[in-house]
């Protein structure tokens, strides 16, 4: 892509009604534009950032053997009176009624809906394990929407939904969730630590909230700094092990950690004093196992192995996608602007021209760009008619991790400079070493 050919509106002023750095910094990349209270457009930059979340999420989860869907995101009120939750779930619900008197809703959540396409659909035991899951945007009526997207209305939400004939069943596809996200998580580059929740108006007994650790979290947290040095690395994880994946889960729950909602004070004491922390936390993902609440109140039940009819026990698992860009600024930026991890960088490498018009830089980067993209990767080329430090600043901004400078000097002799957006370190090299290092570096 070139920059004169894209749509990357930047802000030079940072915009006063922003209070956190995420938000801010979105906002001045040109990622986002804030379309009423808590919505938002996500322009082209932002959309690409986005969709990389969503791949590594989708890819973490098929990987688990759990099965992607898409359902609509009005649904019809009655499914929601029959869990009882259309007049529980109060004013956060965006009600709506179609033209011929039918009361609808945004969906805040799908149980009901799932629900009722299982029950339509499976019979027999036989047809379980199922894990199904789809990505979709969500909306709640948020009573204090802020912080751009951490905090939005309208927001983008990985939602899956196990079925199981029981509780021990469920529980592993509980496992599977916990180790599957903690993947998803690191994959991002991101530390999110699980810790025990309240289950609040989903209902339930099992549950574990991911934080991820930041100042301007919402939640304050407690934990046992064990806990943030755990990881999963390298480790070859087989979904079909169930002991494996207990074993998993059990090493990620064993230290405390719990939000200020479970928070118990002489657990938490009973700790070495050096390994207490507090601080506070982003939510972007929880797990949830809630039994035969829905299968009981909406019917979804299945021929047992005994043909008698048993409800299926069942467990919601979200992922804040959306939420995710946000966290993923608070946790990796500097004073001038985003630092994004490899994984979802929205292109793989800036390329600077120094002297547009010169007639070997332009050439310069005309070559570092063919050879990045034959190699599957996407640039963004700087060619616009700015000074260096106008396009530096933008470049450094929009967080690119690498950067490719060509200028006249250096091009003389074969040389351009590739930079290093975390460390700020650049290093001399000819075009061709400088495209094999980037390659090397996306493993392509
Ligand atoms: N208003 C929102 N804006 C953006 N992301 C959200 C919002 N509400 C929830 N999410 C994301 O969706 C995930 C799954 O939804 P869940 O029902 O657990 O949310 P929640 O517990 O109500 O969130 P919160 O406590 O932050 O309001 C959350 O972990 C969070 O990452
Ligand atoms: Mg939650």
């Amino acid at each position: 892509m070139r920059l004169s050919r894209y749509f990357l509106p930047v802000l030079k002023e940072t915009p006063a009604d922003a209070q956190i750095a995420s938000h801010r910094l979105m906002l001045r990349a040109g990622m986002i534009k804030q379309s009423s209270a808590g919505i938002y457009s996500w322009l082209p930059l932002g959309f690409r950032v986005l969709k990389n979340i969503e791949r590594i999420v989708h890819e973490e989860q098929q990987r688990a053997g759990h099965i992607p869907m898409l359902m609509p995101t009005l649904q019809p009120a009655d499914l929601w009176r029959e869990s009882d939750r259309y007049d529980a779930y109060g004013p956060e619900m965006l009600r709506i009624r179609d033209r011929h008197g039918r009361d609808m809703l945004y969906g805040p959540t799908n149980e009901e809906m799932i629900t009722d396409i299982f029950r339509a659909h499976v019979g027999s035991y036989r047809e379980l394990p199922l894990t199904l899951y789809h990505i979709q945007w969500k909306f709640r009526d948020e009573v204090r929407p802020r912080f751009g997207v951490m905090r939005g209305r309208e927001f983008y939400m990985k939602d899956g939904y196990n079925f199981d004939i029981s509780r021990e069943d469920a529980m592993y596809a509980y496992d599977r969730h916990m180790v599957s996200y903690l993947r998803t998580y690191e994959r991002l580059e991101l530390k999110a630590i699980p810790m025990r929740a309240d289950s609040g108006p989903i209902g339930g007994d099992d549950t574990h909230e991911f934080l991820v650790l930041a100042e301007t979290g919402e939640s304050e947290v407690f934990y046992d700094a064990a806990i943030a040095d755990l990881s999963l690395g390298s480790r070859d994880i087989d979904y079909d092990d169930r002991a494996a994946l207990r074993a998993i889960c059990e090493e990620w729950t064993a230290p405390y950690a719990r939000t200020d909602e479970t928070h118990d004070p002489a657990l938490f004491e009973a700790l070495p004093e050096d390994r207490r922390r507090s601080s506070r936390g982003i939510e972007v993902g929880q797990i949830f196992y809630f039994g035969t609440k829905y299968s009981d109140a909406m019917g979804a039940t299945v021929q047992g192995p005994d043909g008698k009819p048993v409800p299926v026990h069942m467990g919601s698992h979200g992922i804040g996608v959306s939420r995710l860009a946000g966290a993923l600024i608070e946790a990796s930026h500097d004073e001038k602007g985003i630092v994004w991890p490899e994984g979802v960088t929205p292109f793989h490498c800036g390329i600077v021209n120094l002297r547009q018009g010169d007639t070997d830089c332009d050439a310069a980067c005309a070559q570092i760009e063919a050879g990045l993209i034959a190699r599957g990767l996407d640039p963004l080329y700087h060619d616009r008619d700015e000074r260096a430090g106008a396009k530096f600043a933008t470049m450094d901004l929009i967080g690119l991790p690498w950067r490719i400078t060509a200028g006249p000097r250096g091009v003389k002799e074969g040389k351009v400079e590739l930079t290093s957006r975390r460390s700020g370190e650049s290093e001399e090299m000819t075009v061709a070493a400088a495209i094999d290092r980037v390659a090397g570096i996306y493993g392509v």
